[in-house]
């Protein structure tokens, strides 16, 4: 089972929404991975993949929000903030223990789960107001 990025996913901005598309098929090889017995390779691939795009990504949504005084700007950030946490705790546990298949389990269950339901409501959310305020 793999995800794609579809278009009722689109915020209307192409440089947000080809970043959305090369995310979720980054998430999507280390979910084939995973099926090929390949997962932790891919993971540790996926992660030095995200630790700088992440920060591109959401440094990119956020200027477009602040420039379009986007009133859902402090909670969007916040949900940012959150999700690189989360990416700094796994990296660090993963740079104490080793890489195992549980922390495969953590990125597939927290991290893609965390992407899938920010992008499909409050980026889509985000993206209704930039439609609305053009
Ligand atoms: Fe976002």
């Amino acid at each position: 089972m793999g995800i794609e990025w579809r278009e009722s996913l689109a915020i209307g901005v192409s440089e947000i929404d080809n970043q959305h598309k090369e995310l979720l098929s980054r998430f999507d090889a280390l979910l084939k991975a995973c099926e090929g017995g390949k997962g932790l390779d891919e993971l540790t691939k996926l992660l030095g993949f995200l630790d700088d795009y992440v920060v591109k990504h959401f440094s990119d949504e956020e200027g477009i929000q602040r420039l379009r005084h986007y009133p859902g700007y402090p909670d969007h950030k916040r949900e940012h903030d959150s999700f690189v946490a989360r990416l700094k705790a796994l990296k660090q546990e993963i740079g104490t223990e080793g890489v195992a298949l549980h922390h495969v389990m953590e990125t597939n269950n927290l991290l893609l789960k965390w992407l899938i339901n920010h992008i499909s409501k409050v980026d889509v959310e985000l993206g209704k107001f930039l439609k609305q305020a053009c």
